[in-house]
């Protein structure tokens, strides 16, 4: 088992190790010993909640189970408000916890409640999908959308211990597990040749514990300098910028993920030295580095990004594999950097 420690406002673990779904209980009553309610998806619960919430009994927690419809939909106000008025009808306080069990979805809107309600109780994140392990259940971000935007309401607020068990990814859809293998990849792009050597040698085949780890703790690294992203954090947007505004032209059918290989594509031809390679390895994880809409409508959706502010745009440059900056540019530059790296 592989444990990183994050030294953020809230000091907490990551334990990444194969079997560690089956030390839930004894984990929970670590942090609580009263009661806990599981928030999962309804791709999710069929296959661990059970397990989850018998072992959590067994460790003489008292329990409640919800399970919300898999994707981004779940990430709505009407969700959040439900799950807000669940952990009121049921009675959580503050020394009670939430847990979340699923992806990233699940992680942002169970967090959210967790980060909200009575201004904030204790939150269990146990990833299930390669994405939430490598990057979203760390760090402490949680949100919900809004029909103008992702993410548009959110808090930090670090969870209290993040619980991956790479046997979960076992039962994960290929196309699921490769959109993780982007941010996979993002990471060894933005911080380690020898993660990214280790890609290009195994390519899916690559060590999972390993790898996740590695990724976590570049992670934790990132958000210990800088956890409420006013600066070095935005490296982890390697990509976004063009990925977000992928997701957007499509209507949200191009997942996360694949926006995001393309984006990081993109980005690596029209800055890194080491273009040809980084999109070699994407390809070799089966994803797409070219995208179907033009320059023009990509840079037109991306300056309606959130992140934008006034006349600049942050942009993350991949200088060279392990080595990155951001740079602000004038939002009419956008276009030119994508048609250079088209
Ligand atoms: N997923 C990017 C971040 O946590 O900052």
């Amino acid at each position: 088992m592989n444990t990183v420690c994050v030294d953020a406002s809230r000091p907490y673990e990551v334990k990444i190790g194969r079997g560690l779904l089956a030390t839930i209980g004894a984990e929970a009553a670590q942090i609580t010993d009263g009661q806990v309610l599981v928030v999962s998806d309804e791709n999710v619960a069929p296959l661990y909640l059970s397990q989850v919430v018998e072992n959590l009994r067994k460790s003489g927690l008292t329990v409640s189970s919800v399970s919300v419809p898999a994707g981004e939909s779940s990430k709505s106000v009407e969700y959040y408000v439900n799950l807000l008025n669940l952990l009121a009808a049921k009675r959580l306080t503050r020394s009670d916890a939430v847990i979340a069990l699923g992806g990233g979805v699940v992680g942002d809107l169970a967090g959210f409640a967790a980060a909200t309600y009575l201004r904030g109780i204790p939150v269990i994140q146990i990833p299930t999908t390669l994405l939430a392990m490598v990057d979203s259940s760390v760090g402490g971000k949680t949100a919900i959308d809004l029909p103008a935007g992702k993410n548009l309401v959110g808090a930090f607020h670090q969870p209290s211990l993040v619980l991956c068990d790479p046997d979960a990814l076992s039962t994960l859809p290929q196309d699921v597990f490769r959109d993780g293998c982007a941010e996979v990849v993002k990471t060894a792009v933005l911080f380690d040749r020898d993660l990214f050597d280790h890609l290009r040698e195994y390519g899916m085949d690559f060590d999972r514990e390993a790898v996740i780890a590695r990724c976590v703790a570049h992670k934790r690294d990132v958000v210990c300098r800088d956890e409420f992203d006013t600066g070095e954090r935005q490296l982890l947007n390697l990509g976004h910028t063009v990925g977000h505004a992928i997701e957007k032209c499509s209507n949200f059918a191009v997942s996360h993920g694949r926006a995001v290989a393309v984006g990081t594509a993109i980005m690596a031809r029209a800055f890194s030295e080491d273009a040809d390679a980084i999109v070699s390895v994407l390809r070799e994880f089966g994803l797409p580095t070219e995208t179907e809409f033009s320059p023009e409508e990509l840079a037109h959706a991306a300056l309606a990004d959130k992140k934008r502010s006034g006349d600049t745009l942050a942009l993350v440059v991949p200088e060279r594999v392990g080595r990155a900056s951001i740079k602000r540019i004038p939002v009419g530059e956008l276009l030119t950097v994508i048609k250079a790296g088209f």
